[in-house]
């Protein structure tokens, strides 16, 4: 018995689980209820548009704001009983080994979350070095203002051929032009983990591009910990891509993110999200989260 926990412990040494987190530095950030602004009301209508298109970020104007802008924007809300909470404090955390990238996300245990939902870009998309999620959100798809009748999950303008301020509807460009996008990466990585029961994390993941897929149930792992009255989740992944819909993570680019959570009961739009930051693995490029070498 004695030698099996041994062996136990060697092989958990280098995951998730042996990391000592308090000694490391977390950002904090607020998620907010984001409404039914999309990603062409964001260059058209919205006060930001020009800076928006001069690539300049959100934290540019609205760093701060945002839990008063989940209260204001979830008062004109028709889903507004639908919502337990209009904004959600997180702590992001990130370290690094030799193979795998760690993001420890953490907030009161009081405020229940079952899905958790990372975007990641590693800069070859630039909607979303800009606008983090907003660059996927369409007036057109399900939920949204202009979505009719009709099932459209997210979506990269650079999947449609036509464009206008309703988002690009069904004009899909060709299957070579996808594949051509897919091995130049300009698609959003996403990874999910939903709680189940005794609050074990499912973990799914794949990609954005001219919808949603999550193909891959493998690739990223997610622990759950709950301590000194705060619930946690630590995603994990390979630092190398392992399938042609992720990116390498590495300590060249910095590594764009967008998170979003569903509170119990929720589900699609009904969701906190954050405003778009950023990641690093190297020192010497500061980011909103700087992992830590382990
Ligand atoms: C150059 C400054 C600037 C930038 C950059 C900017 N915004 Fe804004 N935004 C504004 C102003 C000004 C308003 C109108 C006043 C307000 O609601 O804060 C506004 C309003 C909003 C609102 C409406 C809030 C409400 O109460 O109804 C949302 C949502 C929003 N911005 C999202 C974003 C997002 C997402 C980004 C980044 C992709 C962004 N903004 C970047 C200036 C900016």
């Amino acid at each position: 018995m004695r030698l099996l926990l041994l062996i136990l412990f060697s092989l958990l040494s280098n995951s998730a689980s042996a990391i000592d987190w308090s000694k490391i530095e977390g950002t904090q950030l607020t998620l907010f209820f984001p409404g039914q602004y999309s990603w062409e009301w964001l260059l058209t209508s919205h006060q930001g548009a020009n800076s928006i298109k001069k690539g300049r970020g959100c934290f540019l104007c609205h760093k701060g704001q945002e839990k008063k802008k989940g209260e204001a924007i979830l008062k004109h809300d028709h889903h507004h009983n639908a919502m337990n909470s209009s904004s959600l404090d997180v702590i992001v955390k990130a370290a690094y080994d030799k193979d795998d990238l760690h993001i420890n996300i953490s907030h009161d245990a009081h405020q229940s979350v079952t899905n958790y939902t990372l975007m990641l870009d590693d800069g070859s998309v630039r909607a979303s070095t800009v606008a983090g999620c907003w660059a996927y959100c369409h007036e057109d798809q399900s939920e949204m203002k202009a979505a009719g009748t009709g099932e459209r999950s997210h979506y990269l303008s650079q999947s449609r051929s036509e464009l206008t301020t309703q988002g690009g509807g069904d004009s899909l460009v060709s299957s070579q032009t996808l594949e051509k996008l897919v091995s130049e990466k300009q698609f959003n990585e996403i990874w999910q983990a939903r709680l189940s029961t005794g609050n074990k994390a499912v973990t799914t993941s794949g990609y954005i591009l001219e919808k949603r897929h999550l193909v891959d149930n493998n690739s990223v792992k997610a622990q759950t910990r709950h301590h000194h009255g705060q619930n946690a989740i630590v995603f994990s992944r390979k630092l190398k891509s392992a399938r042609k819909f992720q990116k390498d993570l590495n300590s060249e680019n910095l590594i764009y993110l967008g998170l979003a959570v569903h509170r119990k009961g929720n589900s699609g739009r009904t969701h906190l999200v954050s405003f778009p930051f950023t990641l690093s693995l190297n020192k010497n490029i500061s980011a909103d989260v700087n992992a830590k070498a382990l």
